[in-house]
């Protein structure tokens, strides 16, 4: 396992349509162990493989109680309700902005073992579950954003979770 380099705003990795996984086989898994060694070390409670330059559909989220997804061609299949509430990005480093989410999703994808599985999240999951799914459609939390904060409120956001 290894910390892989997170890209910034200025890489277009962040704007490519990432490309389905045909097969989750052992470097796939190695990726995917990579992208939680990575959401770790940056401490981050999600992340998609494009924001280490890979344009493939593969997800990681921090579940809580050590628990990570790692997730292979994720999809909502349904979304229900809605929800304003702060949001950054590990690859938009000091910035924060209110994003309107859906409550709660649910969620299809292949586990580490190419078996298919569903997942019901809301709240912050849910939040997250939608903002790592859309970075494998080049869509950042920017350009969702109803208000970016101002530089006055940031030193409140210190300890904001980042996507
Ligand atoms: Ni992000």
């Amino acid at each position: 396992m290894a910390v892989r380099r997170i890209v910034t705003l200025n890489n277009s990795a962040l704007r490519e349509k990432a490309q389905p996984v045909a097969k989750v086989n052992n470097a796939i898994v190695r990726l995917l162990d990579d992208m939680v060694d990575t959401m770790i070390e940056a401490k981050g409670v999600g992340l998609a493989a494009p924001q280490i330059g890979i344009a493939k559909r593969l997800i990681v989220v921090d579940a809580g109680d050590n628990q990570y997804l790692q997730l292979v061609n994720p999809c909502i299949v349904e979304r229900t309700g809605s929800c304003l509430d702060v949001e950054g990005c590990l690859s938009i480093p000091g910035v924060y902005g209110e994003v309107d989410r859906a409550e709660k999703v649910v969620v299809t994808a292949l586990d580490k073992d190419g078996k298919e599985i569903r997942l019901t999240a809301e709240g912050l999951l849910a939040r997250i579950f939608q903002h790592e799914i859309d970075h494998l459609n080049g869509i950042l939390f920017i350009d969702r954003a109803t208000r970016l904060l101002d530089p006055e409120e940031l030193n409140d956001q210190d300890r904001e979770e980042k996507e």
